[in-house]
C-alpha cells in the first residue's frame, strides 16, 4: 500500500532520531512491499529561524494532506531562558495540536525486562507495569484565556472545558479500556475545580454505556503518589491537559527508560507520532541520543495505518536490540552505541 508520511524533525536531537525512524520505516517498506512517501517540513525553533512562525502554514498543509505525521522534538534553550520572547518554539507544537484537532495524547507505559534495574523504583514494583495515559490535548489551561494586568504585576491563566470536549476524550478512554483490561481511572481535582466536576459528571453519564468497564476516580495529587507506590494497579488513566502533562512525565520514568517511550496524538485530522522525551539540546548533533522512542512511535504510526504485522516487526526488532544490548549510552554507558548505529542495527534486523 502507498502512504504519505510527513516528517517534522524539529529541534535539538529531533533530526537525528527522526532519521533513524525513517531508516526503520524504509526497511518495513521494502520487506512488506509498501510505498512510503516521506516529505519533510520545519517546526519549532528552526521554523522560527526560517519563517518567523514555529508552525508555518506550509507545514500545516503538508500535515493535513499526509496519512500520518512523524514528529521529532521542539525546544531551544535560547527561548527557555528568555521569558520575554514573543514567539516560542512550543507555540508551534500547540498550534499544530489545535489546528490538526489532536484532542487525545496516548502514552503507553510498558516495561522492558532488560531495563527493569534502571527504574528508580524497586524491581518488584515495576515488573509487569503496563498502562496507558490518555491525556486531553487541546483544551484546559493550555488554551484558555491568559493575560496580565496593566501594571504587569498580576497574571492569569484560565482552565476551561466544554462538555463536548470532555465527552470525546472520555469516550476514547473508555474505548481503550474496552480493548485492554477494562479498568479506567479518571484523574481530576474535583474537590476544588469546577472543570473537574464537569469531567466527573460526564464520566458518570458515560459509565452505564460501558457496563464492562470498572471506573474509579482519583484526585491528581493522590494519583501522583499512587503512580509510584503501585504503578501496576493502573490500566487506562484519563485526565485533562495539564494533569496529563505532569503525570505522563512521572509515568515515563517508572520504566527506567524515558528514551524508550513513544506517543500518539490523535483527533480530527492527521495523527501525529512522537517520542515523549524532548529536544535534549545538550546532545544535539552528537549522535548519542536514544532513537528507540521515535522508532517505537513509528511502530504506533504503522498501527494507525492498520499495518499491524509491520508494527509488531518494528517492536520486535527494538526488543531484540535491547536483548542483545546494542544500545545507546543512556541505557548502557559501557556499550554506548551511536544513535545512527542503533538505527542501522534495528533497520537491518527488520
Ligand atoms: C509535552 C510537552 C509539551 C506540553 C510542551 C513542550 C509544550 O511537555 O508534549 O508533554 O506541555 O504539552
Ligand atoms: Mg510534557
Amino acid at each position: 500500500m502507498k502512504f504519505h508520511i510527513a516528517t517534522l524533525p524539529g529541534d535539538g536531537i529531533g533530526p537525528e532520531i527522526v532519521e533513524q525512524a525513517i531508516k526503520v520505516l524504509k526497511a518495513i517498506e521494502k520487506k512488506y512491499n509498501h510505498i512510503f512517501i516521506f516529505e519533510e517540513a520545519p517546526v519549532g525553533a528552526i521554523a522560527i529561524e526560517q519563517t518567523g512562525n514555529p508552525y508555518p502554514e506550509s507545514t500545516h498543509e503538508l500535515c493535513m494532506k499526509a496519512d500520518a505525521v512523524l514528529f521529532g522534538a521542539i525546544g531551544d534553550p535560547k527561548y527557555d531562558n528568555n521569558p520575554k520572547a514573543k514567539v516560542r518554539p512550543e507555540q508551534g507544537l500547540l498550534a499544530m495540536r489545535k489546528k490538526l484537532g489532536l484532542f487525545a495524547n496516548i502514552r503507553p507505559v510498558v516495561t522492558f525486562p532488560s531495563l527493569l534495574d534502571k527504574s528508580p523504583l524497586k524491581r518488584e514494583l515495576v515488573e509487569g507495569v503496563d498502562f496507558v495515559v490518555v491525556r486531553e490535548l487541546t483544551g484546559g489551561i493550555y488554551f484558555g484565556q491568559r493575560g496580565r494586568s496593566e501594571d504587569l504585576n498580576t497574571a492569569f491563566d484560565t482552565c476551561i472545558y466544554t462538555r463536548d470536549e470532555v465527552e470525546r476524550i472520555c469516550r476514547l478512554a473508555f474505548d481503550y479500556a474496552m480493548k485492554r483490561n477494562k479498568r479506567l481511572c479518571a484523574v481530576d481535582k474535583a474537590n476544588v475545580l469546577e472543570t473537574s466536576r464537569l469531567w466527573r459528571e460526564v464520566m458518570q453519564e458515560l459509565t452505564p454505556q460501558y457496563p464492562e468497564v470498572t471506573v474509579d476516580y482519583m484526585f491528581v495529587d493522590n494519583a501522583a503518589m499512587q503512580l509510584i507506590q503501585w504503578p501496576k494497579k493502573f490500566d487506562v488513566m484519563v485526565t485533562e491537559n495539564m494533569f496529563g502533562d505532569i503525570l505522563s512525565d512521572e509515568a515515563s520514568v517508572i520504566t527506567g527508560s524515558m528514551g524508550m517511550l513513544p506517543s500518539a496524538s490523535i483527533g480530527l485530522h492527521t495523527s501525529v507520532f512522537e517520542p515523549i522525551h524532548g529536544s535534549y539540546p545538550q546532545a544535539a548533533g552528537k549522535n548519542i541520543a536514544n532513537p528507540c522512542a521515535t522508532i517505537l512511535s513509528a511502530a504506533m504510526l504503522l498501527e494507525s495505518l492498520n499495518l499491524l504485522t509491520e508494527a509488531e516487526t518494528v517492536r520486535q526488532a527494538v526488543t531484540d536490540s535491547l536483548n542483545e544490548n546494542f544500545v545507546t549510552e543512556d541505557i548502557d554507558k559501557n556499550v554506548a552505541k551511536k544513535t545512527s548505529e542503533v538505527g542501522d542495527w534495528i533497520a537491518s534486523r527488520i
